[in-house]
C-alpha cells in the first residue's frame, strides 16, 4: 500500500536528488526560489510526476529548460494540493529526468514560523525556523513528501541572517566570522549546503537567525564533528549543558550500533516557540531552549535525538502507520545508552517515567482506541498529527524490552540490533519487514530462539487497544523509591487540615534530581487529588509552583489541576495558563507541545472560557502546528 499521507506517485517515478535555490525574505515572510528534482523513472511510460505541496504559490514548471503546463489540484485539508506535471512520452524505467519548479511559500505555511525580533532571546533580529515532520515539508517545497522516498539534496540560500540547514555546510565556514564577516541583518550572504546521504523529506530543515557556533571537544579517532548553535546570548549556557555528553553518547552509540554516517552532528537551540523537545533533523538536531536547565538533567532529549541518526534517519519507517519503528526503537536504544553510560537503574527509571506518559496517552485516546495501537493503519488522508502521542514511543520501547528479555537478554539482543541496522540502513521499511528480519536472524540461532519468538503475542502488541500493555513489565525501581516514599507521606497526610502542621520540610527533596522530582509528582497524581490547601503548601515549600524547570512545573500543574472542581482549581488554572503563554512576568512562551497542550487541556477542564481566552490572545506566539493542535484540543474552529 502506498503512503496514505502522500498524493505523490513515488512508486512510478521518484526523486533522487533535489537542488534548492532559496531567498529568505523577512519583510514578506516568504521563502522564494526554485527546486530542481532529479528523478528516476520506476515504471515504463509514466505520464506525469505528482508532487505534494501545501499552500505554495507555484509560478512555473520546467523540464530540461522547457516550460510545461502544470496542474495544481484543489487542497485536501490534510494532504495539501497535488502538483501534476506532465512528462515526455515513452520514458523508460531506469532513465532519469530533471524537473524544475519555481515557487514561493505563503503566509499559510504550516512548516515555518517567522518570529518577530521580540520573540527571540536577543530581541534584535527576526528568526525563522521549520518543522517538517510528519507531513509539512510539502509546505516548504514541492516534494514527494513520504518517508518511503530518500533524497540527497544541495542548496544555496540567500539571507540577511545566518542560515542553517539539515546538511553539511560548504560555505561560509561554521567556525569563521558570523555571517561571513558581513553586517548581520543587513547584508545578503549566500549559504551553501549539501546533504550527500539520502534522507526522508521530513528531515529537511532550515533555521535562520542571529546564531553562533561553538564546537564541542573533538573525540580521539573520530572523523565526525559536533557542536552547538544558539543565539549569542545563550551560547555559553548551551555549550555548558550539552558539551560533556553529546560526543560521548554519539561515540557510545557507535559501539552499540554502527559508525555515524552523517559527518556532522550539531545541535541548534531554538527560540521557545519550538513545538518539540527535540527534532532529529539530519546533521542538525533542533532543541527547545527549555532543556537549558543549568544542571544537565535534560540531556536525555539529546541522547534521544542522536539515536535517531540510526533509528529513523538511517532505518526509516515506510509511512506513518509504522512510526513506532522510529520512536519505539529510538526510545529503547536511548535507554540502553543510559544503562551503558550510567547504570541499569537509570534505564529502569526512564521506563518508570515513561509508563506514566504511556498511561496518560492511552487514556487520552479512550474515545479513539485505534490510536492506542502500535501499528495504526492510517486511512488515506488521515492526519498523523492526530495520532501523535507517547504510545509509539513507550509501547514500542516496552515491546523491544520484552523481546530482549524473552530472547535471553542483552548478550543475545545487541548483536541482533547491529544486524538489524546493517540490514536496513538507508532504507524505509514496514513492521512486516522488521519482523521477518527478526525471525530470519534468530532462525540461525536455533529452535529455542524461534520458540521464544513464537511465544510472543504479536497481535496483542501490534493491534492491542486499551490501557494495559500485553505483558506486565517489571522495571528497576531503585531510583524511584525515595520519590515514591515521599509521595506516600503526602498521600497519607490528606486528612490533616492544616498542612503546615504536617512536618514536611524543604529539605525533603534534598538529593533528588529533576527526574526524581518528576517521579514524586507523577506518583502523587496516581492518588486521588490532594486537598488544595496541601497543593498550595507543596508548591511553595518545594518551590515547585514557580520552578523555572518546565518539566517540574508541568508536573506541579498536573497535581494542582487534578480535580477541576476543587475550590482552588480556578486560581491554579490562571497560573498555569499564564505560565504557558509567558504572562507570568517572564514573557517566555512554552511552545513545546508537551507543555502547552496538556496545560491548555487541563485549564479547559477547569474553565473552558479561560482556556480559549488566554490562547486566543497569545496564539501568534505559537508555531502554526501547535496552534492547529491546540485549537483542536480546545474545540476552537480553525481560523
Ligand atoms: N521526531 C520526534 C519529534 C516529532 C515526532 C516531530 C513526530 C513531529 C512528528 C523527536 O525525535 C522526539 O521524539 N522528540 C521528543 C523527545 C523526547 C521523546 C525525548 C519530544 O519532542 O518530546
Ligand atoms: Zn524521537
Amino acid at each position: 500500500m502506498p503512503d496514505p499521507t502522500s498524493q505523490s506517485n513515488y512508486l512510478q517515478i521518484s526523486t533522487e536528488h533535489v537542488y534548492f535555490d532559496w531567498n529568505v525574505d523577512f519583510q514578506q515572510k516568504v521563502i522564494s526560489g526554485f527546486a530542481v528534482h532529479n528523478l528516476i523513472v520506476k515504471q515504463d511510460g509514466v505520464r506525469e510526476v505528482v508532487f505534494d505541496t501545501a499552500d505554495l504559490a507555484v509560478e512555473s514548471a520546467e523540464i530540461h529548460g522547457q516550460i510545461v503546463a502544470y496542474e495544481l489540484k484543489p487542497k485536501d485539508a490534510v494532504m495539501g494540493s497535488a502538483l501534476h506535471i506532465p512528462l515526455p512520452s515513452d520514458l523508460k524505467s531506469g532513465s532519469s529526468i530533471s524537473v524544475k519548479v519555481t515557487y514561493k511559500t505563503t503566509k499559510d505555511c504550516t512548516a515555518l514560523q517567522w518570529l518577530e525580533k521580540e520573540q527571540t532571546q536577543g530581541k534584535t533580529f527576526p528568526y525563522l525556523f521549520s518543522q517538517c515532520q510528519p507531513i509539512y515539508a510539502r509546505a516548504l517545497a514541492p516534494l514527494q513528501d513520504t518517508s518511503s522516498v530518500k533524497i540527497k539534496y544541495s542548496a544555496k540560500v540567500k539571507s540577511v541572517l545566518p542560515v542553517l540547514l539539515s546538511a553539511i555546510r560548504k560555505s561560509p565556514p561554521s567556525e569563521g566570522p558570523a555571517h561571513d564577516g558581513k553586517t548581520i541583518g543587513k547584508d545578503v550572504v549566500t549559504y551553501s549546503y549539501e546533504q550527500p546521504v539520502p534522507i526522508p523529506s521530513y528531515l529537511l530543515a532550515i533555521a535562520c537567525g542571529n546564531v553562533r557556533y561553538r564546537p564541542f571537544p573533538k573525540i580521539d579517532g573520530k572523523d565526525w564533528t559536533c557542536g552547538v548553535w544558539a543565539e549569542p546570548e545563550l551560547i555559553d549556557a548551551a555549550y555548558w549543558e550539552f558539551s560533556e555528553d553529546t560526543g560521548r553518547f554519539l561515540a557510545a552509540e557507535e559501539e552499540v550500533v554502527t559508525p555515524y554516517r552523517f559527518g556532522v552532528y550539531d545541535l541548534l537551540v531554538l527560540p521557545p516557540s519550538f513545538p518539540y523537545g527535540g527534532m532529529e533533523n539530519a546533521c542538525l538536531t533542533f532543541l527547545t531552549p527549555t532543556l537549558l536547565a543549568g544542571d544537565r538533567t535534560l540531556v536525555d532529549v539529546v541522547v534521544h535525538e542522536l539515536t535517531h541518526s540510526w533509528f529513523g534517519n538511517g532505518v526509516t519507517h515506510a509511512e506513518a502507520s509504522h512510526f513506532w519503528l522510529n520512536e519505539g526503537w529510538t526510545t529503547y536504544i536511548e535507554r540502553l545508552l543510559q544503562q551503558v553510560l550510567h547504570s541499569p537503574a537509570h534505564r529502569g527509571f526512564s521506563f518508570v517515567i515513561g509508563s506514566k506518559a504511556l498511561t496518560d496517552s492511552l487514556k487520552e485516546y479512550s474515545d479513539r482506541p485505534k490510536y492506542q495501537r502500535l501499528i495504526i493503519g492510517f486511512e488515506r488522508g488521515e492526519d498523523p498529527d492526530e495520532a501523535y502521542s507517547s504510545v509509539p514511543y513507550e509501547k514500542g520501547a516496552n515491546f523491544l524490552l520484552h523481546l530482549e528479555r524473552t530472547l535471553g537478554g542483552l548478550d543475545v539482543f545487541l548483536p541482533y540490533v547491529k544486524d538489524y541496522v546493517n540490514t536496513f540502513i538507508g532504507k524505509s521499511i514496514t513492521t512486516e519487514q522488521w519482523k521477518s528480519h527478526l525471525y530470519s536472524y534468530f532462525e540461525k540461532y536455533g529452535h529455542d530462539k524461534v520458540k521464544a519468538l513464537d511465544s510472543i503475542d504479536w497481535n496483542a502488541w501490534f493491534y492491542g487497544e486499551g490501557l494495559e500493555l500485553p505483558v506486565k513489565m517489571e522495571y528497576d525501581l531503585t531510583l524511584a523509591e525515595q520519590a515514591y516514599t515521599l509521595a506516600e507521606r503526602w498521600n497519607n497526610s490528606r486528612d490533616t487540615s492544616d498542612p503546615s502542621q504536617l512536618g514536611f520540610k524543604a529539605s525533603d527533596l534534598k538529593g533528588f534530581d529533576t527526574n526524581q522530582i518528576i517521579a514524586f509528582l507523577e506518583r502523587l497524581q496516581s492518588y486521588s487529588a490532594l486537598p488544595s490547601t496541601h497543593v498550595s503548601h507543596l508548591g511553595k515549600l518545594y518551590q515547585l509552583s514557580d520552578s523555572s524547570n518546565a518539566e517540574i512545573r508541568l508536573r506541579f500543574y498536573g497535581v494542582a489541576l487534578a480535580d477541576p472542581s476543587s475550590p482552588a482549581a480556578k486560581s491554579f488554572a490562571i497560573d498555569a495558563a499564564n505560565w504557558v503563554v509567558g504572562d507570568d512576568g517572564t514573557g517566555v512562551v512554552k511552545g513545546r507541545m508537551k507543555f502547552c497542550r496538556p496545560v491548555f487541556r487541563a485549564v479547559h477542564r477547569v474553565d473552558q472560557k479561560l482556556s480559549v481566552a488566554v490562547f486566543s490572545k497569545s496564539k501568534d506566539a505559537f508555531h502554526p502546528i501547535a496552534r492547529k493542535l491546540i485549537e483542536k484540543d480546545l474545540g476552537i474552529n480553525a481560523s
